[in-house]
């Protein structure tokens, strides 16, 4: 058995292996049951197997490995990434929970690697949890990618979390600069914002770029230009409101043709849900007016709604004693970004503990962990482990 800081250096090993599981090489990229996730599920195997889990593969991916039996905790993240990665978010927490396992807990634990949590390859986030959760996404194009995965629908159903499952953890990297800033290792989740996500798409006229004057056009991207201005200045003007348009598609997309349809993204959080569903009914009737005074269509697709979700009490409590009895300062803070943890605390007690994130970056190939605050989360971790008990 491995010191805490031994460790935590082989589970930012691992994550780094990883990263070499990607859909553009030269760039960590691994969507929802994309074939890169063949490979990483062949690794994660290989270390659960070794660290003497039963491992299975779930109807909708999600690789789950058991340790010991009863009433279990839930540990784990998500295995996919956004485009051009770094190699910790989501990874990370899923190594640690098989380093928890590798220093052979008295209590029962199921580690899971979550198959979708960045929402990538469909648009829609959390397929994995949600699956686990019972209510599972069942559109054609996401049962699709399961059968080619070389997995069965008809079984989705027995993805969802056991009766003996008790509890869930999430560690995961901060992905902003708080922590890094009061030079902190590890901080204790109380709450995750609420998000929205949406897609506005606008129909103009594509048409000559050349012989089509200024005042005879209805191009689609200077008003989907002029909404996304919009976004930005309400999301500035309103106290603790992020909001971003993360991917634009624009068709068809040729220096010489004036864009006929604009497909563009919104992503809008706050930690109260009020706010967040104002700034997105504002946001809605703002692409439609200006749509509507450039004489172009407007239309809009409400993608998820996920309510700000506090985290269970009592593991908090636990988690903040946790700190305490490993020599660390009781931090809690909200999280900006959005997790699995969101989703499964609609079914069992659910918390998390967050890493320093150097600098604060996240999504991002720079991205980065620091072994000791690795090192920090596993002590908090076996703390929290020495105490817990199902409910
Ligand atoms: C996940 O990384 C999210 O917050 O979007
Ligand atoms: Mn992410
Ligand atoms: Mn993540």
């Amino acid at each position: 058995m491995g010191t805490s800081a031994d460790l935590a250096r082989e589970a930012i090993r691992r994550c780094r292996l990883l990263a070499a599981c990607t859909e553009h090489p030269g760039h960590i990229t691994r969507t929802f049951l994309s074939v890169p996730m063949h490979e990483a599920h062949h690794l994660v195997r290989s270390w659960m197997e070794g660290a003497g889990l039963e491992v299975r593969v779930d109807a909708v991916g999600n690789l789950r490995g058991i340790y010991g039996s009863g009433p279990r905790l839930l540990v784990g993240s998500h295995l996919d990434t956004v485009p051009d990665a770094g190699a910790f978010d989501g990874i990370l927490g899923v190594m640690i929970g098989i380093a928890l396992v590798e220093r052979h807990p008295a209590c029962a634990l199921e580690i899971v690697g979550f198959s979708d949590e960045e929402g990538v390859r469909f648009g829609i986030p959390f397929l994995g949890s949600l699956a686990m959760a019972g209510s599972p996404v069942m559109d054609a194009p996401v049962l699709d990618a399961i059968r080619a995965f070389g997995l069965d629908p008809a079984q989705i159903p027995g993805a969802a979390i056991p009766g003996d499952v008790r509890g869930f953890l999430e560690f995961h990297i901060e992905q902003g600069p708080i922590l890094a800033g009061l030079k902190r290792h590890v901080g204790v989740v109380e709450a995750i914002v609420g998000q929205s996500r949406a897609v506005a798409r606008f129909t103009g006229k594509a048409n000559h770029a050349g012989a089509t004057p200024m005042d005879a056009r209805r191009d689609a991207l200077t008003a989907a230009a002029e909404w996304i201005g919009a976004v930005e200045a309400l999301a500035r003007g309103t106290r603790g409101l992020v909001a971003t348009v993360g991917r634009v598609d624009v068709e068809p997309g040729a220096f010489n043709v004036i864009p006929g349809a604009v497909r563009a993204s919104l992503d809008v959080r706050h930690a109260r849900d009020a706010v967040r569903i104002e700034a997105v009914k504002q946001l809605r009737a703002q692409a439609q007016s200006i749509a509507q005074a450039r004489h172009i269509g407007c239309d809009w697709r409400a993608v998820c709604d996920e309510t700000a979700t506090p985290m269970n009490h009592a593991m908090v409590e636990a988690l903040g004693a946790a700190m305490r009895a490993a020599g660390h300062p009781d931090h809690r803070m909200i999280s900006g970004a959005g997790h699995d943890a969101m989703i499964l605390a609609r079914k069992v007690p659910t918390a998390m503990l967050f890493m320093r994130t150097p600098n604060g970056v996240s999504h991002h190939p720079d991205e980065t962990v620091l072994v000791e605050d690795v090192e920090a989360a596993l002590e908090v971790g076996i703390k929290f482990l020495e105490s817990w008990r199902p409910s």
